[in-house]
């Protein structure tokens, strides 16, 4: 059966096992998003610890940097729930690939480009492949390409977003419609209650980004995570659309370029006021007014800073919680 995600019907009740967290050897269907200035391998181990996927987020890191978060991470009891997230926009990319290949890494999480050019090295080397996608027809290709999952990711998120401005809640149901290939849910997700949601869409996991970045083994700035506890609801917003649209927390930045967009800005002219390493300012510098502080709509859900542990504690309980719910209305 195309929609039934979860493994069977007892399932329901005792546990959150689905088709891919079995594939993937993990205890719940929840993958710890690679991030940059962020998800090094001290928050991967952590979340890996507590039952997720853990990944390491290469966008930050040159290859000398990466191969010691890896190695780390490998000398640890969950190396093999540890994998690496690599967008494809590094210049660098081919190190990056090679550093990752070399150590052995077997889980792979792509995003940022286009997963074709590269994706034989993955299999060849026997990866697990997933690429993040936000549109009906990338994940098709992604499919194509040969990648063994999708990350449909909706513009909720933080960070990069795609052009199209789906909402995760509308993306995901048509994405596992379109392929044969597990999806998993991204953007917006801070809570149990909607980790059911999104597999009773029909992602078969989530993948949890902001959330994780308020944790105690994340390594942005305790003034990033900060920022991200004290936000509401509206407190994001999306720039720079014409050089890649990114969801940012309001600040005096991000409320510049917002204007610069209103008023038409080009590309030339958004790349200008983005400058030279506003991400590192703002998520690793914790520069909270001139940095562009990634963070999505769910920041509005974060109300302290916990452990990757409680993080996820708190996400299993609220899902059961939920499940219970549903139940009493069916
Ligand atoms: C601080 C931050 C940095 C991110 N960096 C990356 C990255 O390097 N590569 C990537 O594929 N996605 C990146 N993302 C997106 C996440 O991987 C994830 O898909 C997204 O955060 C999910 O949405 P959520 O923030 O609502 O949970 C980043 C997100 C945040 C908040």
């Amino acid at each position: 059966m195309r929609h039934g995600i979860l493994v069977n019907a007892s399932s329901l009740t005792n546990s959150m096992q689905t088709r891919l967290s079995q594939q993937l050897g993990i205890k719940y269907p929840i993958v710890q998003a690679g991030m940059v200035w962020t998800s090094g391998w001290k928050l991967a181990v952590a979340a890996a610890r507590a039952g997720a996927l853990g990944l390491i987020g290469a966008g930050s890191m040159k290859p000398d940097l990466l191969r010691e978060h890896i190695r780390n991470a490998k000398a640890t009891e969950v190396a093999e729930a540890i994998g690496v997230n690599i967008p494809f926009s590094r210049g660098d990319v081919e190190a990056l690939i090679q550093v990752t290949l070399e150590e052995g890494i077997k889980i792979v999480f792509t995003s940022a480009g286009n997963p074709k050019i590269h994706a034989q090295k993955f299999k060849d080397a026997g990866c697990f492949l997933a690429h993040v996608i936000a549109s009906v027809k990338h994940a098709v290709k992604a499919q194509e390409a040969g990648c063994d999952a999708v990350v449909a990711e909706g513009f909720e998120a933080g960070g990069h977003n795609g052009i199209d401005e789906i909402t995760t809640l509308c993306l995901v149901p048509q994405v596992v419609d379109a392929v044969k290939i597990p999806v998993i849910a991204a953007g917006g997700i801070a809570d149990g209650r909607q980790v059911l949601a999104a597999l009773a869409l029909g992602a078969e996991a989530v993948q949890i980004g902001t959330r994780f970045a308020a944790t105690v083994e994340a390594s942005c700035h305790p003034s990033y995570k900060q920022a991200v506890m004290e936000s509401d609801d509206n407190s994001t917003v999306l720039v720079l659309k014409k050089v890649a649209p990114v969801r940012v927390k309001k600040n005096r930045f991000a409320l510049e370029a917002f204007e610069a967009q209103l008023h038409g800005a080009t590309k030339e002219q958004e790349l200008e006021l983005l400058g030279r390493k506003r991400e590192m300012q703002g998520i690793f510098e914790g520069n909270l007014e001139e940095g562009e502080l990634e963070m999505g709509q769910s920041s509005g859900l974060v109300k302290e800073i916990l452990t990757a542990q409680q993080v996820m504690d708190k996400l299993i309980a609220e899902y059961h919680g939920a499940e219970r719910r549903l139940k009493q209305i069916s």
